[in-house]
């Protein structure tokens, strides 16, 4: 009997060895990261906003040509100085585009911001002649 219940409890021990084995096994094995899939809860987390479409050329005056363009640095054109704009407007549009994305004396191509695309560069040049009447 104490034989019998001896074999039992080597066996219990040996069988709970055995199921905590398993289980460190099975998080060794368990994949790195877990796969988010449609309807499960983590995949209710709103995506990063990501802005949608071109930046306005408000945005591009406040991120970028604000750095100059707000106190002249240089001799830039003052936003919102009719004076210091009003010579330049004479020019015609393409002429302000030309020299915005391509670069005028102290003015460095796209005012710097490299990731902007031509369009977004002219609607910042819009911005700053319409704010400057
Ligand atoms: C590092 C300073 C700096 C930044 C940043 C800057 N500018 Fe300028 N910008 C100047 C200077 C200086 C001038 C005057 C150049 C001259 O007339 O010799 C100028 C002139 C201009 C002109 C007039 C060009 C002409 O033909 O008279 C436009 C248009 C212009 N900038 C647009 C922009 C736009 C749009 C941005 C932002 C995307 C920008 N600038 C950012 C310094 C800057």
């Amino acid at each position: 009997m104490k034989k019998l219940f001896g074999i039992l409890l080597m066996t219990a021990l040996v069988s709970g060895t055995a199921v905590a084995n398993d289980e460190a096994v099975q998080s060794r094995i368990a994949p790195v990261g877990s796969t988010c899939m449609q309807g499960d809860e983590c995949a209710a987390a709103p995506a990063p906003a990501v802005a949608a479409g071109p930046k306005s050329g408000k945005d591009v005056y406040g991120s970028f040509c604000t750095t100059c363009h707000s106190a002249g640095v240089m001799g830039a054109p003052k936003f919102g100085s009719a004076a210091d704009w009003a010579p330049r407007a004479s020019k015609g549009k393409e002429t302000l585009y030309t020299h915005a994305i391509g670069g005028f004396n102290s003015m460095p191509p796209k005012g710097m911001c490299a990731a902007c695309s031509d369009d977004e560069i002219k609607a910042a040049v819009d911005y700053m002649v319409d704010g400057s009447k």
